[in-house]
């Protein structure tokens, strides 16, 4: 085997190990992936380059909000093909900058590594870009003034599915006040505009943390199995 497939062999493989380690579950096909390097990730890119100086100029909340040092924009691949939302800086990430780099942020690698992915080729955002008072969940009214730019930042990725981490996300991508225990394990809609993105909701790795049973694991393994096959068959 040489070239592509042999590539793609060896990593199909050392994903099953992976995910046998990490999650204790089965091996779950590798998807087909855009890459980075392309002129529609560099043109996407841009704007949300723009997007950002924009936020940190304008965003009602971040430039009124007192809690923070910075602001996290999110990161990732312009031009992935799935984005994570989660609900907003922690401590971690108000001191590097960069979203999901601390304790929640590891398991998310996890789960991202367990999925056959790299984070380097997704997109990790979240509802509010700047770290609340003593991590409190975000309120409907801070949601209201920050989270526009979440929604122009999903429009400019337009990724193919985006996964829901937690409660304020899932509320806010999918207009609802449903819990996430109702919502998840089930696909919604996502409409910005003329888009309508398909969305998983699932436990945000934090609760999954203080809550680390098999059943918990399991039914967010289960969801993102749900977003692996939806990924390989619109590939
Ligand atoms: N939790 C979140 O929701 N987002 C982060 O960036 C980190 C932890």
């Amino acid at each position: 085997m040489t070239g592509e497939h042999g590539n793609q062999a060896v990593r199909a493989a050392r994903q099953m190990v992976r995910t046998d380690q990490l999650l204790g579950v089965g091996f779950v096909p590798l998807p087909a992936r855009r890459t980075a390097a392309t002129d529609a990730a560099a043109g996407k890119q841009r704007l949300l380059d723009d997007l950002r100086a924009r936020h940190d100029r304008e965003c009602p909340h971040c430039t009124t909000a007192t809690a923070h040092t910075q602001t996290v924009f999110g990161e990732g691949n312009p031009d992935a093909r799935l984005v994570f939302v989660g609900e907003a800086p922690g401590a971690e990430e108000d001191r590097t900058g960069r979203p999901f780099v601390g304790r929640a942020g590891e398991l998310l690698n996890k789960m991202i590594v367990a999925m056959g992915l790299e984070r380097e080729e997704i997109y990790i955002a979240n509802v509010l870009k700047s770290r609340p008072p003593n991590n409190a969940t975000p309120t409907p009214a801070e949601v209201m003034k920050c989270a526009p730019y979440l929604a122009e930042q999903l429009k400019i990725i337009a990724p193919d599915v985006i996964v829901a981490l937690g409660a304020p996300a899932a509320k806010f991508l999918l207009d609802t006040t449903e819990g996430i225990s109702a919502l998840r394990g089930s696909w919604h809609a996502c409409r910005l505009g003329e888009l309508e993105i398909p969305v998983m909701p699932t436990f945000h790795p934090a609760y999954l943390l203080r809550n680390y049973t098999p059943e918990a694991r399991g039914k967010v393994w289960s969801d993102l199995q749900a977003v692996m096959k939806r990924l390989n068959e619109s590939a």
